[in-house]
């Protein structure tokens, strides 16, 4: 496929942890990344990213604010899929504050303005905290229903929501996916330092792209689905059966392994 003809896909917050990571593993620059990838970019985030190839467009500054409408028509035109990662991440993240702007209204209007603009796909970033205020004792499974730990987790469920509500209303021409990511970790940051469950919660970058490409290159048939977005680790805070069924996902990487891996490595154990 031609550079001119390959279909565009907009990654909002582009220029965060998440996003700067999926854009080298995209241009093959990472371990175990596939060699090519058949999407044009367009990196959208109020700050200026860093890990753009000189062909991507990227919007950035004021005119990137996804809490805008008028923005976001323009950052998604053309888009053939949406990847929306901009929001506020944090947990604790104040609601008129911050969550308000960047996780109510950027989601509602990244949703509301690619099915305007005809986009086939958005794969939200959803997380763990939509479903944190579950007991801990309980395996998470990627169809129950939200139940949000604190408010930062039920702006992601509001997002999963609002994908639903646009599928629901759009006949089969639009598709979305909410991924459930649980803790983003570097692989060679995991270590023996935190609790089971934060570990059986943990995601590598590597396998959240993988999910990802799993995600916006696959699972044609996907009208909406919420997955769980967690490594294949040897306790799963979260199920990844539905997962693995919906989209096709292959997660490679063991936080436990990882962490006692890391511990030898500099002479902790
Ligand atoms: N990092 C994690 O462990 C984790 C876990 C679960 C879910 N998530 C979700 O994944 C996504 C990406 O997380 P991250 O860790 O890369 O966060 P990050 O803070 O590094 O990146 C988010 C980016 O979004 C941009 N942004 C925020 N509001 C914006 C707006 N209104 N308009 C345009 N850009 C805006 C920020 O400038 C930032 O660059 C977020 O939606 C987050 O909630 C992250």
């Amino acid at each position: 496929m031609s550079e001119t003809t390959a279909p565009l896909l907009v990654v909002t917050g582009g220029a965060g942890r998440i996003a700067t990571f999926y854009r080298r593993w995209l241009a093959g620059e990472e371990d175990g990344a596939p060699a090519t990838s058949n999407w044009r970019l367009r990196l959208v985030d109020v700050r200026e990213p860093s890990a753009n190839r000189p062909d991507d467009e990227v919007i950035a500054g004021p005119d990137a604010d996804m809490s805008d409408l008028a923005n976001v028509e323009r950052a998604v035109a053309g888009a053939h899929t949406v990847l929306h990662l901009a929001a506020d991440p944090s947990p604790r993240a104040d609601f008129y504050e911050s969550l308000l702007d960047r996780n109510i209204k950027a989601t509602y209007n990244v949703v509301h303005a690619s099915v305007a603009a005809g986009v086939r796909r958005v794969v939200f970033a959803s997380s763990v905290n939509a479903v944190n205020g579950y007991a801990a004792s309980r395996q998470s499974r990627a169809s129950d229903v939200p139940f949000p730990g604190n408010v930062y987790g039920a702006s992601k469920a509001w997002g999963e929501a609002v994908c639903a509500a646009y599928v629901a209303q759009s006949a089969g021409s639009f598709s979305a996916i909410a991924i459930r990511i649980g803790g983003v970790t570097a692989r060679d940051s995991v270590n023996l330092e935190v609790s089971a469950e934060m570990q059986a919660l943990r995601v590598t970058y590597h396998d959240l792209a993988r999910l990802f490409d799993a995600c916006v290159n696959g699972a044609p048939d996907v009208t909406f689905a919420v997955v769980n977005g967690i490594s294949n680790n040897r306790y799963l805070r979260m199920d990844l059966e539905e997962t693995r069924q919906l989209v096709g996902y292959h997660p490679e990487d063991d936080a436990f392994a990882l962490a006692e891996a890391n511990a030898k490595r500099v002479g902790h154990v």
